[in-house]
């Protein structure tokens, strides 16, 4: 039986590179919104590892959500529609949201995300992504919060997923191509 490491072409980013990292982000996520109590919306599902290790260096009060959303259907690519599977169940007129991603990639989801959430009225919305591909950018998003820029391959592990698997990888690394095509 073959481990989900075989099915790794190259480790991009080992669990040091991350923990560091996390790190810096919450400590500029804590200076630049001290005394405002930042809501945190993850979205689902590929967040959860980052978030878990973003919101214990976060050293400010803030409350926490999630929202689960839809665009790849076990494909690589995205479909360019966005489906809401879980909404906030709380009032967010006034609040500073922060929208906690795993990967930024066309921006389709998050130029979404950040549409729909306007229209109820927060103070403010702040994305943080832990990846960015710049490169494949189809919609206008402005990410204040980026850990990582990564190459235009796909790449799973650390929350990330192919068709469900590898979020359970404690590192970043790009997936063999032969295992997708
Ligand atoms: P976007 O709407 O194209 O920006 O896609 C964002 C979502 O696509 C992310 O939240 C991921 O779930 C998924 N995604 C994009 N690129 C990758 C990748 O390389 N590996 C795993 N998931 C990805
Ligand atoms: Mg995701």
């Amino acid at each position: 039986m073959s481990g989900m490491r075989d099915d790794i072409e190259t480790i991009l980013l080992t669990e040091e590179q991350l923990r560091q990292r996390t790190a810096e982000l919450g400590a500029a996520i804590s200076a630049d919104f001290a005394g405002r109590e930042p809501l945190f919306v993850g979205v689902l599902k590929g967040c959860f590892v980052f978030m878990a290790d973003l919101m214990r260096c976060v050293t400010i009060p803030c409350s926490v959500e999630f929202m689960a959303v839809s665009s790849y259907a076990n494909q690589t690519t995205t479909t360019g529609a966005v489906k809401i599977n879980k909404d906030l169940n709380r009032d967010i007129e006034g609040r500073d949201i922060i929208l906690v991603e795993d990967i930024l990639d066309s921006g389709v989801t998050l130029h979404y995300l950040t549409e729909y959430l306007g229209v109820r009225k927060p103070a403010s919305i702040t994305i943080v992504t832990l990846l960015d591909k710049p490169s494949r950018r189809r919609a206008p998003v402005y990410a204040a919060y980026a850990g990582f820029e990564v190459p235009d391959a796909f790449v799973v592990g650390y929350g990330l997923d192919y068709a469900e698997k590898y979020r359970n990888l404690p590192f970043i690394g790009v997936l063999k191509p032969e295992i997708y095509r």
